[in-house]
């Protein structure tokens, strides 16, 4: 079909998921002309697929841990099952709230919202339908797709986290094949939910990109859970029938599922939409950028998981914002993935910002120092019932450079981490802030004072 209708924007962006919506929104508030391109839903991945509704089943995993565990408590409960399509009604409101202010942002902005599939026709222009987009900006946004394996055909059993989020039963047996961020995230909203789970990863090592001390705790909760944790173990085959599959593992050993959750990573959505032609430089599917989320091409950014490096959504959302802020002419300090929290929200939660113990030991050599505070010393974590550790990782001398941490709901405390992180603080510094009582933000003021040299309720 000939493309007729041309208008110019002074930003077209191509992908409403996190990244494109933020830089759209940003761009707008500067008083740019803005088009948002989506072929599918606005909000992409992170709020229909991702993010949100996996957090939400979480959540739902937290009640039912909570009721299955009531009598700990001295509460009277019993757990008599999981209704799944209820879980799903409540995933889906909270979603479709989002959504819906999303979508009241996105045109209060004036963002002149465009559905279909853009492609990139040159440099300044994208194609969708009969139309064109020209942009005196264009801002690449395509984000990711779930990968499998070279011979492992996702279908009837075998699933992403994509068609298990429409799951409508708990199956009794799983497989979860890859121990990275998705693979333990449902290897514990399906413990929870009942299921009897595996975990299959090729590394030595749960969560292999954290702390090793992290992947040490997350595999004895799991295991004491009741997750079967396979690390160093390596897929070779799955095949389905009547209703099985049967997982082959390097070696010869066979499993055998009700599902087999396939989780070994996430790649970018960047074939056939005309970025190469275009002259945009790709490495590995990926669009490569300078530190400033320019390509190849003068014109042509790129932001969110098609950028080589962390595929998070706040990555997405703050490269969003980089963007339209330099396109507006201001000077915004580019994003540092090294500054980035990064939180995977298992029972109990990972959470961390900054350099690993072994990182930091690269950079610095011997003068590296580290202190670990066990979640035993923090009145909430015990009221709570939860274990797990904060874990500086400072500069001798100098600032922290590293903290990671484990325990339920230990999440939400990664904001101070990363503040800490981010402006370089001295453990003297945070250990004459006071953390209010008891929370388990306490943790992290305690372990500052005990890497300060003065502990107080620390046993080591
Ligand atoms: P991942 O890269 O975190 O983990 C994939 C795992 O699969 C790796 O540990 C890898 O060693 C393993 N694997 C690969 N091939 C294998 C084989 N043949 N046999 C056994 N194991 C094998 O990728 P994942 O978990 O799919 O997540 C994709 C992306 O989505 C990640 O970058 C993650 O950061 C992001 N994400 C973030 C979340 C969060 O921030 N809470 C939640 C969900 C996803």
């Amino acid at each position: 079909m000939p493309a007729t209708a041309e208008t110019t924007h002074d930003v077209v962006v191509l992908g409403g998921g996190s990244g494109g919506y933020a830089c759209a929104l940003r761009a707008a508030e500067l008083g740019l002309t803005v088009a948002l391109v989506e072929k599918d839903l606005l909000g992409g991945t992170c709020l229909h697929r991702g993010c949100i509704p996996t957090k939400a089943l979480l959540h739902a995993a937290e009640v039912a841990d909570a009721a299955r565990e009531a009598s700990r408590f001295g509460v009277r409960a019993t757990l008599d099952g999981i209704d799944l399509p209820g879980v799903t009604a409540y995933r889906e409101g909270v979603v479709s709230r989002l959504h819906k202010g999303l979508q009241g942002l996105v045109k209060s902005r004036k963002v002149e919202y465009v559905e279909g599939e853009g492609r990139l026709e040159d440099g300044r222009t994208v194609v969708v339908g009969d139309r064109r987009l020209v942009g005196r900006h264009v801002v690449l946004a395509t984000g990711s797709f779930a990968r499998t394996l070279p011979g492992l055909e996702i279908g009837g059993r075998v699933m992403t986290s994509d068609q298990a989020l429409g799951l409508d039963e708990v199956p009794g047996r799983v497989v979860v094949l890859g121990g990275g961020v998705i693979g333990v995230e449902f290897a514990s909203v399906m413990r929870s939910f009942g299921s009897e789970v595996t975990v299959v990863e090729a590394l030595p090592r749960l969560v292999a990109a954290e702390d090793p001390s992290c992947s040490t705790a997350l595999e004895r909760a799991f295991r004491k859970r009741g997750i079967t944790v396979r690390t160093g173990a390596r897929f070779e085959s799955a095949s389905q029938a009547g209703g099985v599959v049967t997982v082959t593992l390097e070696g010869g050993e066979s499993l055998e599922a009700d599902l087999l959750l396939v989780a070994v990573g996430r790649g970018p959505s960047t074939s056939g939409l005309g970025f190469e032609e275009a002259g945009v430089t790709l490495e590995r599917g990926f669009v490569v950028t300078d530190e400033r989320c320019r390509t190849s091409v003068e014109g042509v950014w790129a932001v969110g998981d098609i950028v080589p490096g962390l595929q998070l959504a706040h990555r997405g959302f703050a490269q969003g914002i980089f963007v339209a802020e330099s396109i507006a002419g201001l000077s915004p300090v580019p994003v540092v993935d090294a500054e980035i929290p990064r939180v995977t929200y298992c029972e109990p939660e990972v959470a961390s910002v900054g350099l690993t113990e072994e990182q930091a030991r690269s950079a610095h050599g011997d003068a590296v120092e580290t202190y670990e505070y066990n979640l035993g010393g923090n009145g909430k974590s015990q009221i709570l019932q939860t274990q797990g550790f904060v874990k500086l990782v400072r500069v001798k001398e100098g600032p922290v450079v590293g903290v990671h941490m484990v325990g339920s709901r230990i999440g939400e405390q990664v904001g101070e981490a990363q503040l800490v992180v981010g402006w370089e603080a001295h453990p003297e510094d945070v250990a004459s802030l006071v953390h209010a009582h008891p929370t388990q933000n306490e943790a992290l003021g305690e372990a500052h004072m005990a890497l300060a040299g003065k502990p107080l309720h620390a046993h080591n």
